[in-house]
């Protein structure tokens, strides 16, 4: 029988997985993991018979902004509403705790959902790929110098604060911790693993330039695996555009930002890639 919304655990990664399989997301255990040690409480689902059937996750930053992600249906349980209570459950937990708003990346099939919840489209996002590493010019050889997990969170929070609108220190750290991170005093450019692709982001830069340079490094470093990409932009950023293109990254898919509640102050023009649709 479908049960209530309840918390997940780390024991019901596995199954959750599987979800994300089905939707053929990029997600690995460890970004569910990451998710629920960053929010505590924060990973919700809906299970059948010991089976996950539904989830949506809730990652508070500070009380100005959470994200909601991780939004998936096991495809013979859609239909049911059971997206719908896990959006209810995560809209009533933001508001006990006096969250002003709450900001999402969303599928044509969540859109209508979270229209009907109050959410607004704010901007595109979309996802970028590149198939190997085998792109990568001759001539780019990036200086690695400067990849230090911690510098990401002291000399930069400021400017990740200015792009992104809120304060997300954990959130860097704990991504820094989970691949590589390549900063310098203009930016910073992570990169971390995923299912089916390597996960060029978040990056911000004060120029394009500075961008450039910052990805090359990741795309270097991993060409020798040639391994898949994937990279999620903000397209009101055509910097961030023509850097995708000029790595020989391609527009894959096309996702909607949505928000509901206070509108948060930040600078596209300085976010060249996303942390994830997930994620913010
Ligand atoms: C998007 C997704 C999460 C929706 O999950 P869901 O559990 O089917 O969602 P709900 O049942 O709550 O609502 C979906 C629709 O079913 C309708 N519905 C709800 N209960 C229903 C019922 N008993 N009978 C018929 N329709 C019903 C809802 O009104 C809604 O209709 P809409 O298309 O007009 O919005 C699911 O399709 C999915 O996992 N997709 C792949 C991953 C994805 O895109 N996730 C969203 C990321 S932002």
């Amino acid at each position: 029988m479908v049960g209530t919304v309840r918390t997940m655990k780390p024991d019901d990664v596995a199954s959750a997985m599987e979800l994300s399989i089905a939707a053929n997301w990029n997600q690995t255990p460890e970004d569910w993991y990451r998710i629920m040690q960053l929010s505590p409480g924060g990973c919700r689902c809906i299970e059948d018979g010991g089976k996950i059937v539904a989830s949506a996750s809730l990652l508070p930053f500070g009380m100005q902004l959470a994200w909601i992600g991780m939004v998936l249906t096991r495809p013979e349980y859609r239909r049911q509403g059971l997206a719908r209570r896990l959006m209810e459950d995560a809209i009533a937990t933001a508001e006990r705790s006096s969250i002003r708003a709450l900001k999402l990346d969303a599928t044509d099939e969540g859109r209508p959902l979270y229209e009907s919840l109050g959410f607004v489209v704010e901007e595109v996002v979309e996802r970028w790929g590149r198939d190997s590493g085998e792109f990568l010019a001759a001539q780019e050889k990036p200086d690695l110098g400067g990849d230090d997990s911690s510098k990401v969170c002291a000399a930069l929070l400021a400017q990740d604060r200015a792009a992104f609108g809120v304060d997300r220190g954990e959130l860097l750290e704990a991504l820094s911790a989970a691949g590589r991170c390549n900063a310098s005093e203009n930016g910073y450019a992570l990169s971390r693993p995923g299912r089916v692709a390597r996960y060029v982001g978040p990056c911000v830069a004060n120029s394009e330039e500075e961008a450039r340079r910052l990805v090359a490094a990741h795309l270097d470093v991993e060409a020798r695996d040639h391994c898949h990409w994937y990279w999620d932009l903000l397209p009101a950023n055509p910097g961030a555009v023509r850097v995708a293109t000029r790595f020989g990254f391609t527009c894959r898919r096309s996702l909607w930002r949505m928000r509901r509640g206070e509108s948060i102050k930040n600078n596209d023009a300085m976010v060249y890639a996303i942390a994830g649709f997930e994620l913010g």
